[in-house]
């Protein structure tokens, strides 16, 4: 990505406001419940940290750490975790809270592995869903902002590891 340019795709603005929605959404579904957010690292973590807040029902989390092999900006499907998780989810509502879902193989990789560890429910939330290139038919259950395609970065969200304290989510142009 040595010339490109970027411009605002997502406000700060917009993010907190779809936020303040899955949170509202998730205290209702849950009602009278716990729920356990499990954090994907390291895109996750400022929307992670936004939407616990947003959440007006007791409220645990824990987080895992994957990692996808593939080349500058598309997956190999390959996916390697490096941190696992620290407490127990079974019988618990566990809902995965991920930066962005794309080919969708990081997803059911580990929707597939937790789903074994018998939580009472396991949803999945992802703050953009960027669909043209799905490969899995996987579908999140709460989602923030639908995209077709093309590369973002900020809040969260990196290109080799940086961008990721940029407040709004830029679309990467290639020029
Ligand atoms: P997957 O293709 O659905 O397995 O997505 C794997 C991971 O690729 C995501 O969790 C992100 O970390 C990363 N990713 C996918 N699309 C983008 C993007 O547009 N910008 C930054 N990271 C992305
Ligand atoms: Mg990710």
């Amino acid at each position: 990505m040595a010339e490109s340019t970027r411009r605002i795709l997502f406000s700060r603005e917009q993010i907190a406001t779809e936020i303040k929605r899955i949170g509202r959404e998730i205290s209702r579904d849950f009602q009278g419940q716990e729920v356990m957010l499990v954090g994907v690292l390291k895109g996750s973590f400022l929307f992670v940290a936004d939407l616990i807040r947003e959440i007006e029902i007791p409220t645990v989390i824990d987080f895992v750490r994957l990692a996808s092999y593939g080349s500058d900006t598309q997956t190999s499907g390959i996916i390697e975790f490096r941190k696992e998780l620290e407490m127990p989810i079974r019988d618990r509502n566990v809902i995965i809270v991920e930066d962005i879902v794309d080919s969708g193989y990081t997803l059911e990789c580990l929707y597939n592995k937790l789903l074994l560890q018998e939580p009472r429910t396991l949803k999945i939330c992802t703050l953009i869903d960027k669909t043209a290139r799905r490969e899995v038919p996987i579908e999140a259950d709460y989602i923030g902002i639908t995209m077709d395609d093309g590369f973002i970065i900020g809040y969260g969200l990196d290109h080799d590891e940086k961008y990721r304290n940029l407040p709004d989510i830029y679309l990467v142009e290639e020029n």
